[in-house]
């Protein structure tokens, strides 16, 4: 099939996840189809080759075509693709569980994180931690505690559950109706907090900030005021990912965690996107020095190779649900512990664990702030912020004042779109630029995509 037919049949049959239809459909937009990819590179069908400057949506880790991964899945495809996971076990599963549990608890913080439940992705990861801190809090004899509270913007999925934890306006209000409610405190924002009384700088916000840390204040006087009616805090540690790369004064996960400990609720952590060496060793709760009581984890688990996620939690959670089988967890997926995904996930481990990726990450991370500073020269960015091995670009109007630029003309989609022709992929988040290299990218790659980017904005926004 040539690809001017291909494209014809998915405009005619396929339905894209995030995609406007009138974007998709228009025919002066040509969509891309990948054929292949290697290291930190995509190969369309026209045969042309792209940086994947947001690591395929967050996702992976290692790069393309990895040989240690694609090998592990190979060798546990000569063996069985899935088999059920209720009532039966696997040893992928209880390798990879246990590989979790060491990663988990590297640091030796409490609480420890002693189980793990598989589910398929972010959203299920989080959906299963939610019903989990639900029904041990029913069958502990607090059956009050019902409430959730998470930052104004937070996304933790597109479940039901999931989208009743969070508050992102533009991918619920059409399901507000059927969404549980959820308290909802101020986002950890320091760029566009109104009690930052600091004058834009040309530096991440947080670094110059004049605050009283008011967020991590309001946020627990909220926890307090729910008391013994709270079942959980909901936290994506130091990154609000699709709230738009909203990186959080560091701190502000171990004050607001401590608060939710106080009144006796649960702490979870969704380190969908944060996780795995992404803003932090291991984790993002490593970096803040906090382990939470429920831990969701996915998109990198496989290092981007294929749907799984698990929810990592206490002992006494699990206990909780000892008895009678009126007390089980009746929850669950067809596909849950895929042993192909957990086949790619401990091979991912195994990757992270290698002294020399770790120097590679390491060095990934540095240069992307030393190179970060080149965005400055743009009259039109406004705040420039990194949290590990992610970069966020946000562009404004003005930059004295903050002013942001009008919504509707989708500045941070022409960017993106002006990037792919010079190379790079990425998306942005309304009008925040995002930059998340896989961790194999070599030094050379990562100037090709600040290069493409910069180059991009200077199209979309001549100075
Ligand atoms: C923090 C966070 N949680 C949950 C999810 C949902 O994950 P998935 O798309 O795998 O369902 C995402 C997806 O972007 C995310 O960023």
């Amino acid at each position: 099939m040539n690809s001017a037919e291909s494209i014809r049949l998915d405009r005619k049959h396929l339905w894209h996840p995030f995609t406007p239809h009138a974007q998709w459909m228009d025919p002066s937009f040509e969509p891309l189809a990948i054929a292949s990819g290697e290291g930190a590179w995509l190969v369309g069908t026209d045969g042309k080759r792209y940086l994947d400057g947001n690591s395929s949506i967050w996702t992976n880790l290692h790069g393309h075509l990895n040989p240690t991964i694609n090998q592990a899945i190979r060798t546990q495809l000569d063996k069985i693709a899935h088999s059920s996971f209720l009532g039966l076990t696997h040893e992928p599963a209880i390798s990879l569980a246990q590989e979790l549990v060491h990663y988990a608890n590297a640091k030796g913080l409490s609480p420890t994180l002693e189980r793990v439940f598989f589910s398929d992705d972010g959203s299920t990861a989080m959906e299963a931690g939610l019903k989990m801190i639900l029904q041990a809090f029913a069958q502990n004899g607090q059956p009050q505690r019902t409430h959730f509270i998470s930052p104004d913007g937070a996304y933790h999925g597109d479940t039901v559950g999931a989208m009743s934890l969070g508050h992102s306006h533009t991918f619920h209000h059409h399901y507000q109706p059927v969404l549980f409610s959820s308290g909802k405190v101020m986002t950890p924002a320091c760029y566009r907090c109104p009690f930052n009384q600091a004058k834009p700088e040309k530096a991440d916000a947080r670094t110059y900030r004049k605050c009283k840390f008011e967020c991590a204040t309001l946020a627990e006087e909220k926890i307090h005021q729910s008391g013994g009616t709270l079942a959980a805090w909901v936290l994506e540690p130091r990154v609000q990912g699709a709230a738009g790369m909203i990186m959080q004064p560091h701190g502000y996960a171990k004050r607001t965690s401590a608060a939710a400990r106080q009144v006796g609720a649960r702490v979870l952590f969704d380190e969908v996107l944060t996780g795995f060496g992404r803003t932090g060793y291991p984790l993002a709760s490593h970096a803040e020095g906090v382990m939470p009581d429920v831990l969701a984890l996915a998109k990198g688990l496989t290092g981007g190779y294929l749907p799984l996620a698990a929810t990592l939690t206490t002992e006494d959670i699990f206990q909780s649900f000892s008895g009678g089988p009126e007390r089980t967890f009746y929850h669950g997926h067809s596909y849950t512990a895929n042993p192909l995904g957990c086949a790619a996930a401990l091979a991912n481990l195994e990757l992270l664990h290698q002294p020399k990726n770790r120097i590679q990450h390491d060095s990934l991370v540095q240069h992307l702030q030393s190179l970060s500073a080149r965005f400055w020269a743009h009259p039109n960015v406004g705040d420039v912020r990194q949290e590990g091995a992610i970069l966020a670009i946000e562009l404004i109007a003005d930059r004295t004042t903050r002013a942001p630029l009008l919504a509707a003309n989708r500045t941070g989609h022409k960017v993106c779109q002006s990037a792919r022709e010079l190379g790079l992929l990425t998306r942005p988040i309304g009008d925040v630029l995002v930059l998340m290299p896989p961790y194999c990218t070599t030094h050379n790659e990562l100037e090709k995509m600040v290069d493409a980017l910069l180059l991009a904005l200077n199209k979309v926004i001549p100075t």
